[in-house]
């Protein structure tokens, strides 16, 4: 099976070719993305009209481009994948309508993917799969969550952020210490030449008992620690900020591991994945990693380019639903999107 997969949730345009028999490993065949962030960057943040009229300028030119690169005529596919939710209402209807038409126009099947499973199933395109049942630690922009996976389009959530995400956590303090949108890459890369235990940051919820997670405060702290910072005279700041960029790092990094653990520990899993934008921070892969040697559990992540929103994973995770479920597809070519819609709900 051939699945054309389109995402468009947010602020990047991500169109892939994925070849899944049913058996074996599936098959990323071509990949294309474009990515709005220099776009956005002027605004500080995601501007969503303009996020979906450069959908509607890229998805097409990014097609061809796959197809292309694939070597495989458009009359080849066999399914349209589309990001269904959650996501910008206006840029989900981009990618919607875009495969719905192709669909309609090719007498062929459409199917709209929630763009978390994508990201949670992403890893099975990596060169070490993961196998069922595990514990999924989905870490993106918008969602902190901790799910129990035992199949494809079995998830139970155990956990998740009461306010900001991780990836939140990570743009906002960021953009204190004047470092841009999206400031998590760039946070993690001053982090680096910085002491973590410079500035003793709250662990929100560390010890609650629960798997829930809070980064609201961690955000006033680091916004509190600035201001001190500030205030201290001219340069002060600017001399400590790789240590501030550190000290945040732990903090989340120090939340995601313990949490998991304690999520390992209360489920007996003995395999994890970790999914989503903040899952490509080095740190956390190094904590996790060795966290999870210590308690024999195989720890699996994407392939580092597919971490961030992409289109491999919302085909690979079309090729793998229609794989048990042949029925979820459609091609009545009626379509919604759904901004808000939370992965337990997929049906
Ligand atoms: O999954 P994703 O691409 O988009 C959403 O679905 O939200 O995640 C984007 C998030 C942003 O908050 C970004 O700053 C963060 O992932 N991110 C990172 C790193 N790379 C991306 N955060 C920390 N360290 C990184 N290396
Ligand atoms: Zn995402």
């Amino acid at each position: 099976m051939l699945v054309l997969g389109i995402e468009s949730s947010c602020d990047e345009t991500g169109v892939a070719l994925v070849e899944y028999f049913g058996q074996g490993t599936p098959r990323l065949l071509a990949d294309a993305l474009h990515s709005q962030v220099a776009m956005h960057q002027a605004y500080g943040g995601v501007v969503p009209e303009l996020a979906s009229r450069d959908h509607i300028r890229r998805v097409l030119p990014l097609t061809k481009t796959v197809l292309s690169q694939a070597g495989c005529a458009l009359a080849a596919i066999d399914c349209i994948a589309f990001t269904r939710g959650p996501g910008l209402a206006g840029a989900l209807l981009v990618g919607a309508g875009v495969a719905c038409a192709l669909g309609a126009a090719l007498g062929k099947p459409v199917i709209g993917i929630h763009h978390l499973e994508g990201h949670l199933l992403s890893p099975f395109l990596s060169a070490d799969p993961p196998a069922f049942p595990f514990l999924a630690l989905l870490v993106s922009g918008g969602h902190t969550q901790l799910m129990h996976v035992t199949d494809v389009g079995q998830y139970e959530l155990l956990g998740e952020s009461i306010d900001d995400a991780a990836g939140e956590a990570f743009d906002k303090s960021a953009k204190l210490l004047g470092l841009g949108y999206p400031g998590g890459p760039a946070l993690a890369q001053l982090a680096e030449q910085g002491n973590a235990t410079a500035f003793a940051l709250p662990r929100p919820l560390l010890h609650s008992g629960n798997l829930d997670f809070s980064f609201a405060g961690l955000k006033t702290a680091v916004l509190t620690q600035v201001r001190k910072l500030e205030a201290q005279g001219p340069g002060v700041l600017e001399a400590a900020r790789a240590d501030v960029a550190a000290s945040a790092q732990a903090a989340i990094t120090e939340v995601l591991v313990k949490k998991s653990l304690a999520a390992l520990q209360q489920t007996g899993l003995q395999r994890m994945v970790v999914a989503g934008g903040v899952g490509a921070n080095r740190s956390l892969r190094q904590q996790l990693n060795a966290a999870g040697a210590k308690r024999g559990v195989r720890v699996h992540y994407p392939e580092l380019h597919l971490c961030t929103d992409n289109g491999a994973m919302i085909a690979l995770a079309a090729a793998l639903r229609l794989q048990s479920q042949p029925g979820l597809a459609n091609t009545t070519y009626a379509f919604d999107v759904k901004p808000r819609w939370p992965l337990e709900q997929i049906g």
